[in-house]
């Protein structure tokens, strides 16, 4: 889960990927199963951000789930003050997600 900065990977997340993938084609990140989810307050919620996260991931050859997107936009008002998920609709695609997520890893292990 990351929020958007300026449009992009927030430079924290992007540093961390760029170290994880060296070597190249040996790395850690090599190769795994990954899923993106983003929340910001902007109305599109992390859209392009997550564009520019999946050409990251795609250079690091790992399989990403597609659908479903998981983009919380207007972020301050579907979280609690204790930092919950209080959004129905966000809740549910969450779910989604982390389910095809492990779906994904099943596949991705049994072709290994
Ligand atoms: C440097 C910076 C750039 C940001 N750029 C965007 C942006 O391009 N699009 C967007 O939707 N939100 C943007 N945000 C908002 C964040 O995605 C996120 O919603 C917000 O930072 C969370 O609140 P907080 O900074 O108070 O923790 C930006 C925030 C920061 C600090």
């Amino acid at each position: 889960m990351s929020p958007e900065y300026n449009y992009g990977i927030p430079g924290v997340l992007k540093n961390a990927i760029d170290w994880a993938s060296r070597p190249g084609g040996k790395s850690a990140l090599y190769g795994k199963p990954t899923a993106i989810m983003g929340a910001s307050m902007g109305l599109v919620g992390t859209a392009r951000m997550q564009l520019s996260l999946r050409q990251a991931l795609t250079f690091n050859n790992c399989p990403c789930v597609l659908q479903p997107e998981v983009l919380v936009g207007r972020a301050q008002e579907k979280f609690d003050p204790e930092g919950n998920l209080t959004d129905e609709m966000a809740g549910k695609l969450v779910a989604q997600l982390l389910e095809n997520f492990k779906v994904l890893i099943l596949k991705t292990r049994s072709q290994v």
